[in-house]
């Protein structure tokens, strides 16, 4: 039989994303609700590895649903990735009485979880955090809606003056190596062309489909490019080079860089850390270890961290095609 869970760690790790502190929030009052102590240790990891934590109780998380960032603050620590490092870790999180880690993050804190679960045996629950939306086994990560209307938002603002100047735009924005921002919020900013790391649409053609515009009668466009793409790696090359194949276009670039990871949390995000969240304690209390918990369909399901790991998951084609029929 499972020994019986009576305290639970919680941390934060990686790039911060956008309801990180509805999602611990969450994770104390369930531990409440089901009476259970709870710690948060501070900037992940790291603050495994230096004994570095607070107690979380009902009280000491209110007022901050609606905070972007994370009061647990967070790292990537370079100490963890050393077998020592997890050895201290594990040792602090044995004196503590830790029964279960419950991680906020991506893929990077799911895999140094499960490598050190597996090497201290401490049952570990992954809830997926970041703004990329390049998890699998989850439909949305937490911070992900957020960082898309932050984007569209932005673009927004530059369409306006994009549009006084009759001028070009590319927009760059995060997700690492993968595309999810960039098309969604390219969709939902009405881009021109939208470039993402999992398509190669070859310099011809966005030159093309700049031309075609220009003939069909627009004055300005905007270009999404996610930070991860292939033509459009360093954006202020690609702009210099759409300069000099087609001087009639005035191109500016901007890039959005880390205000998408911050700003206070849309309703989706808060709604989505608190479930996944609540349901992390559950498993936890329940004795389940090394899993994720994921938003499939609407409905909260866990995985395997190793086959959350394993895949990643794919973009909707189809997007790229409605894109494309909206851009004519
Ligand atoms: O993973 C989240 C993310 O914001 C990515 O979109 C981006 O590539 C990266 O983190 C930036 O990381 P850093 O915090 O090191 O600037």
């Amino acid at each position: 039989m499972a020994k019986r869970v009576k305290r639970i760690g919680v941390m934060t790790s990686g790039g911060d994303s956008p309801g990180m502190n509805a999602a611990i929030r969450a994770v104390a009052r369930a531990s409440s609700y089901y009476r259970v102590e709870c710690l948060g240790f501070m900037r992940g990891f790291q603050g495994m590895i230096e004994n570095d934590y607070i107690e979380l109780n009902a009280r000491s998380v209110r007022n901050i649903i609606n905070l972007g960032g994370t009061i647990l603050k967070s790292a990537r620590s370079k100490e963890f990735l050393t077998e020592e490092g997890r050895a201290k870790a594990a040792a602090n999180l044995k004196k503590a009485n830790i029964d279960a880690m419950i991680l906020i993050g991506g893929d990077g804190t799911f895999r140094g979880g499960k490598v050190f679960s597996e090497e201290h045996n401490i049952p570990v629950i992954g809830v997926p955090g970041t703004i990329d939306n390049d998890i699998f086994g989850t439909h949305y990560t937490i911070g992900y809606d957020t960082a898309l209307n932050t984007v569209i938002d932005a673009v927004d603002k530059i369409r306006d003056t994009a549009s006084s100047h009759n001028r070009l735009f590319f927009v760059e924005v995060m997700g690492r190596d993968a595309g999810f921002i960039a098309l969604n919020s390219g969709i939902g900013a009405g881009a021109e062309e939208i470039l993402i790391p999992e398509e190669d649409l070859g310099l011809d053609r966005l030159l093309n489909s700049l031309e075609r515009s220009r003939r069909s009668g627009k004055t300005s466009s905007i270009v999404i490019v996610s930070e991860g793409d292939k033509i459009g790696k360093n954006v202020f090359e690609l702009a210099a080079y759409v300069k000099d194949n087609l001087p009639y276009y005035d191109a500016k670039v901007t890039v959005l860089g880390h205000i998408q990871r911050g700003g206070s949390p849309t309703c989706f995000d808060r709604v989505l850390a608190s479930r996944l969240c609540v349901k992390a304690v559950e498993l936890a209390l329940d004795g389940q270890q090394d899993i994720m918990v994921g938003m499939m369909n609407n409905e909260i399901k866990a995985i395997e961290l190793v086959n959350a790991l394993k895949s990643k998951p794919t973009i909707n084609k189809e997007l790229l095609r409605i894109s494309d029929i909206l851009s004519v």
